[in-house]
């Protein structure tokens, strides 16, 4: 695909019809662990089909990414709590519209074919201005982090996020959030099991919804992680 031609892709909301296309990029994206199954995503489709999205390749009428998030009460949660605690095994059945002001951000993730083609960038626009249709006060989510078992002999988690915020190196997940305008606020472990790259580590991240955060959203940040 070529790179200055993203008006190619079009996001909507995820259908039956593309579960196939999902598994397929599933495959690629994490050789490693079973694909979303069709069990999984009809779960998410009955307990929050607006919040949903695959982004679509229209000259080839192909589905080449996809994001999947559900709405928590961030306070029933553990800071701690991994991913699969968050999205109650990956069913999305805990969704909560009633009492959450969060929006979890569960999954993105790009065919490998066309990574770096914006087509994540225009996942998450969709995701933002969701947020803000719903008048959700922000997006959360464990950023896994992808990059750290090639310096974990030399780094510890969160240094490694140090760097990463700072510039001075590149994580292929964490570096395309924080250009999203993502933050993070804590390093956990035990986030996702069976993640080799990741050793189980994440950054805990977050945007925050500009038409309605408050200063006092984001107190208590430590300044460190904050973009120098
Ligand atoms: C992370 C992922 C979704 C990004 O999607 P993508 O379509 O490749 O990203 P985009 O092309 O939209 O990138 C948007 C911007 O972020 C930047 N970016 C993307 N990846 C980056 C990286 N690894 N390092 C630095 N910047 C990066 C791009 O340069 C682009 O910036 P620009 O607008 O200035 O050109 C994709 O790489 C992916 O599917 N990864 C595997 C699955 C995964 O890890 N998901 C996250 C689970 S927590």
């Amino acid at each position: 695909m070529d790179p200055e031609t993203p008006s190619t892709i079009v996001v909507r909301n995820t259908q039956r019809g593309d579960f196939p296309y999902i598994a397929d990029i599933c495959r690629r994206v994490y050789p490693k662990t079973p694909p979303w199954s069709e069990r999984e995503l009809d779960s998410h489709l009955h307990v929050f089909p607006e919040g949903q999205f695959v982004a679509v390749e229209t000259t080839r009428g192909a589905v080449v990414g996809m994001d999947a998030a559900l709405i928590i009460h961030w306070h029933d949660y553990d800071l701690h709590a991994s991913w699969r605690k968050f999205t109650d095994n990956g069913m999305f059945t805990n969704h909560n519209p009633q009492h959450g002001r969060t929006m979890y951000a569960a999954e993105i993730m790009v065919d490998p074919d066309v990574q770096h083609h914006h087509v994540g960038s225009h996942l998450y626009e969709h995701r933002r201005n969701l947020v803000r249709r719903l008048g959700l006060l922000r997006i959360r989510g464990g950023s896994r982090l992808r990059g750290y078992g090639r310096h974990a002999t030399e780094l510890s988690p969160h240094d490694y996020v140090l760097e990463v915020v700072n510039g001075r190196l590149h994580d292929p997940t964490l570096s395309f959030q924080l250009h999203e305008g993502f933050h993070v606020f804590g390093v956990v472990s035990g986030y996702l099991d069976d993640d080799p790259e990741s050793m189980g580590y994440a950054a805990l991240i977050e945007w925050m919804n500009p038409d309605i955060a408050q200063p006092q959203h984001t107190e208590g940040r430590d300044p460190r992680f904050i973009k120098a």
